[in-house]
């Protein structure tokens, strides 16, 4: 499903990534510009606690991840989307899709700019990334994973209606595990538009 969706961008000689519009955000593929705004999200402890190792990122270390998610999107037809509010054009975080190990499978991913947490908008992401999936990519299955104590990502995979599977050791931390699958996913009735 990926090759046939690089197929059509490869169609106009070129990869043009999907963008896909919700009632308050714009999902739209990274570029090296957005560097700066990203990094003043991953620069912030708070942001950063759950993921990896949990340290801030330098610039530096911001550019290589940023970097890997825009080769990513280029090389799969999908990815991790730049989330830009409709308001405002600023730059909120990223939510998408990323192909974890085999036993992973397609994995939702979600990041905030702290000032952006409980709005919402998280969830508004991910249900668009989810019916992406589903609905674009023609996924069986995408699955969800934090640490245990990660308890607004876990929030916001129980309000997408995922379901909890078990714990386990993923990518070297112990991880809640959830999952949704295209037969039990139903959209949410919000806005949902995909261009390109
Ligand atoms: C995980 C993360 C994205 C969750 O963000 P969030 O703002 O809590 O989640 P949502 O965007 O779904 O917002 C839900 C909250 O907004 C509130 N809200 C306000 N307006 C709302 C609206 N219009 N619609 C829905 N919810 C709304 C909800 O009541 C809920 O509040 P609560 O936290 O008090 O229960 C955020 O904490 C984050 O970026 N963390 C750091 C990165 C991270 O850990 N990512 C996950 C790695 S696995």
């Amino acid at each position: 499903m990926a090759a046939s969706l690089r197929q059509d961008g490869e169609q106009s000689g070129h990869f043009v990534a999907d963008r896909v519009e919700t009632s308050r955000l714009h999902l739209r593929a990274f570029t090296p510009a957005d560097l700066d705004d990203l990094h003043l999200i991953t620069r912030d402890p708070e942001v950063m606690r759950h993921i990896g190792d949990g340290h801030p990122l330098t610039r530096a270390e911001t550019e290589r991840n940023l970097t890997k998610i825009i080769c990513a999107f280029q090389r799969r037809g999908f990815g991790r989307w730049a989330l830009v509010r409709k308001e405002t054009g600023a730059l909120a975080g990223y939510c998408g899709l990323s192909l974890g190990s085999e036993e992973v499978g397609v994995e939702l991913a979600y990041l905030l700019a702290k000032s952006e947490w409980g709005k919402g908008l998280a969830t508004e992401a991910a249900s668009a990334t989810l019916r992406y999936g589903f609905g674009r990519l023609g996924l069986g299955a995408i699955v969800a994973l934090t640490r245990p104590e990660n308890v607004r990502s876990r929030r916001v995979m129980e309000r997408l209606k995922m379901k909890y599977v078990g714990d386990g050791n993923y990518y070297g931390y112990s991880c809640v595990w959830y999952s949704v699958s295209r037969d039990e996913w139903r959209p949410d009735g919000s806005l949902y538009r995909v261009t390109r």
